[in-house]
């Protein structure tokens, strides 16, 4: 691996404990303003300094980070379907390489739908945008996107799906915690990052989540709703890193948070 693709990831993966904290806020692209995603700035600039990468669009890192952040930042690059549609699959690339290189970002992300009527159309964007990536030392990460089928977040569709993305060259795969995941680590042969879906019952739900994924082989987190659609955002993204880099049982974890939430008063701006 080519210098510049290596400083890229050691930007997002921690030396110490070779996990990462992704914050995930790119659903507008496909989903528009998301509950307590409405004013992204506004979402992410308390959370920032906790996050080891942002994942987002172009639209949103011009508009509303500022330029002087030194954050990593995930950018994603496919799209073309919108919630309007039944299926979801139908996407293509949508930023080129030349732009990510230009905005300085530490990896571009794009959706692989396994399975879905679009399959072969989001594999050939995933090669297409491996080889582009290789040339501009940019890593790519692929995410094993289920649609609106959430159902298929089993272990033997996710380990397909997730060993498909590794050979076509994916640097880092996005996935999903599920029973036997660590089926879905043993046959994927670069690192996984998990995304926590749907907002959960309750931030421990989120946190189990967490904790078994690493427990069982994950490299960190891309995660988005269980954080800021939680009501203490910032407190959450801590005790994530807690489970993430320290390896905190869900109890330390929940710890955490409970101090952090007698420090921090629930933001007052987002909606209810
Ligand atoms: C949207 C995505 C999200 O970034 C991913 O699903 C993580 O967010 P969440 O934890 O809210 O599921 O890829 O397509």
């Amino acid at each position: 691996m080519d210098w510049g693709m290596q400083n890229r990831l050691a930007r997002m993966f921690s030396a110490t404990s070779s996990n990462s904290v992704m914050l995930a806020v790119d659903h507008g692209y496909f989903m528009g303003p998301t509950r307590r995603l409405e004013d992204v700035r506004a979402t992410i600039t308390p959370l920032m300094p906790y996050a080891d990468a942002l994942a987002l669009t172009r639209g949103v890192l011009r508009s509303s980070v500022p330029p002087s952040s030194t954050t990593p930042i995930v950018l994603r690059v496919s799209g073309g379907a919108t919630i309007l549609q039944e299926d979801l699959s139908n996407e293509a690339i949508t930023t080129a390489m030349r732009d990510a290189s230009r905005l300085n970002v530490s990896a571009v992300a794009l959706s692989v739908f396994v399975g879905s009527p679009h399959e072969h159309q989001s594999l050939v964007n995933l090669s297409r945008l491996v080889d582009d990536g290789e040339d501009a030392g940019m890593p790519v990460l692929a995410i094993t996107a289920v649609g609106k089928e959430l159902e298929k977040r089993d272990a033997r569709y996710l380990a397909l799906a997730c060993r498909v993305s590794a050979e076509i060259g994916a640097h880092v795969v996005k996935t999903y915690y599920c029973d036997g995941f660590s089926k879905v680590v043993e046959g994927c042969p670069v690192p996984l990052v998990v995304a926590g879906g749907p907002r959960l019952e309750n931030d421990r739900a989120a946190l189990e989540l967490a904790h078994h994924a690493i427990e069982e082989g994950a490299h960190g987190i891309d995660m988005g709703r269980n954080i800021w659609q939680s009501d203490h955002p910032v407190a959450m993204l801590k005790a994530l890193r807690a489970v993430v880099h320290e390896k905190a049982t869900v109890r330390e974890a929940l710890d955490v948070l409970d101090q952090e939430v007698g420090q921090t008063p629930a933001p007052a701006k987002l909606p209810a």
